[in-house]
């Protein structure tokens, strides 16, 4: 698929123009409002979540953005998990509070508590495939059944599995958001995310992105759909990888605890084990060094084949400190309440031989001697 890299496209008439602007017919206008190269990427990233339609965004955060929008107004009500990703926390606590939409945050692995937690004014249930940075495994299968039965839309972002590993869509989720700057695009070289499901939620989606600007470029769409080409082998790479730094740092002297839905220690394993595909986990997981915070940063300064940066699902293993980054916006209480420390590390497993990626990280966790 080349990059038609246009904003604006000759049309025959005023009328032609007037109905493209309107998704009233096939083609393309302006590339604010579609474009050949995200229309590609549209029908294999809808294809393979099972949807009928999708849309690229410029981001992760502008799907998310205008899913919400689309969805909520003043008055209604968002269930979020506290174990999220914090741009989400974000979004509902700087954004969504102003415009007079209010949140909660509840423990979403925990069944009962969702289901007190969703009231007559709930519009819509967020969850995550697999939490971010904590791994937490939401059954998004039951508590589709438990938000259907109240009216409530589901949303899993599903980031962290990628249709590799799971299909929302399939297990009952309304709708499916992506940051495709993760692990579709794959190689940390492209900002992109993505909305799938049935066309009468992605259409009103497609406005709002199509109205504040929230679409993707086309040189990105290009390289999400590269992406994509590699994703189901690069997951296997992640997820093996991922699975023997885990086994090998569950012993490793200087780590208090390993968090990776892969391993049976973890308290979602047998869920993690039904619902994510090939027996694959993915490539995330996050860590507790023996000695808390100052341990996790000594952690991240000594690691020589990881790279200490933000951002996951990368071609090459990052780490990163959600308390200082990816969930800068959470207090301690709120921390604990996710399920994380101030120590908490985040491991994003890259695609390096696995022994290299263990020798690294078992002795950038030993404690000195
Ligand atoms: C699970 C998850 N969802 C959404 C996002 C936001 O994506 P982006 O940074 O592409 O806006 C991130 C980013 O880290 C994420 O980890």
């Amino acid at each position: 698929m080349p990059i038609y890299q246009t904003s604006t496209f000759e049309v025959e008439d005023a009328t032609e123009l007037a109905e493209l602007l309107e998704f009233a017919r096939p083609g393309h206008s302006y590339t604010r409002y579609s474009n050949p190269t995200h229309a590609a990427l549209e029908d294999a990233l809808a294809e393979l979540e099972g949807g009928d339609a999708a849309l690229a965004t410029a981001s992760g955060m502008a799907a998310m953005h205008a899913v919400v929008l689309s969805i909520l107004e003043a008055g209604d009500e968002i269930v979020i998990p506290r174990a999220v990703y914090g741009g989400m926390v974000g979004l509902a606590s700087t954004v969504l509070d102003r415009f007079g939409i209010v949140h909660h945050a509840v423990d979403t692995t925990d069944y009962d508590a969702v289901a007190a937690a969703l009231g007559p004014r709930t519009r819509l249930l967020w969850l995550e495939t697999i939490s971010n940075p904590t791994t937490a495994v939401a059954d998004i299968a039951a508590l589709a059944n438990l938000a259907h039965e109240r009216g409530v839309l589901v949303v899993v972002d599903s980031t962290f599995a990628t249709p590799a590993l799971a299909t929302p869509l399939a297990l009952g989720a309304d709708l499916v958001v992506h940051s495709m700057t993760k692990y579709i695009g794959g190689h940390s070289d492209l900002m992109g995310g993505a909305v799938v499901g049935p066309s009468a939620l992605v259409g009103p989606a497609r406005h709002v992105a199509a109205t504040v600007g929230g679409n993707a470029s086309p040189f990105e769409a290009f390289l999400a759909l590269r992406g994509l080409k590699t994703l189901a082998l690069r997951m296997e790479r992640h997820s093996s990888n991922a699975l023997a730094v885990a086994r090998a740092l569950e012993v490793a002297p200087g780590v208090a605890a390993v968090r990776y839905p892969g391993l049976p220690s973890h308290p979602q394993h047998e869920l993690a084990s039904r619902m994510l595909a090939g027996g694959m986990a993915g490539g995330m997981l996050a860590l507790e060094l023996e000695g808390g915070r100052s341990h996790g940063e000594r952690f991240l300064g000594r690691v020589r084949v990881a790279v200490h940066a933000t951002s996951l699902g990368s071609v090459e293993s990052l780490v990163s400190h959600p308390a200082s980054s990816s969930h800068r916006q959470l207090s301690d209480e709120g921390l604990a309440a996710a399920g994380m420390s101030p120590g908490t590390v985040r491991v994003s497993i890259g695609l390096e031989d696995a022994a290299d990626l263990i020798d690294d990280f078992v002795a950038a966790a030993r404690p000195e001697s």
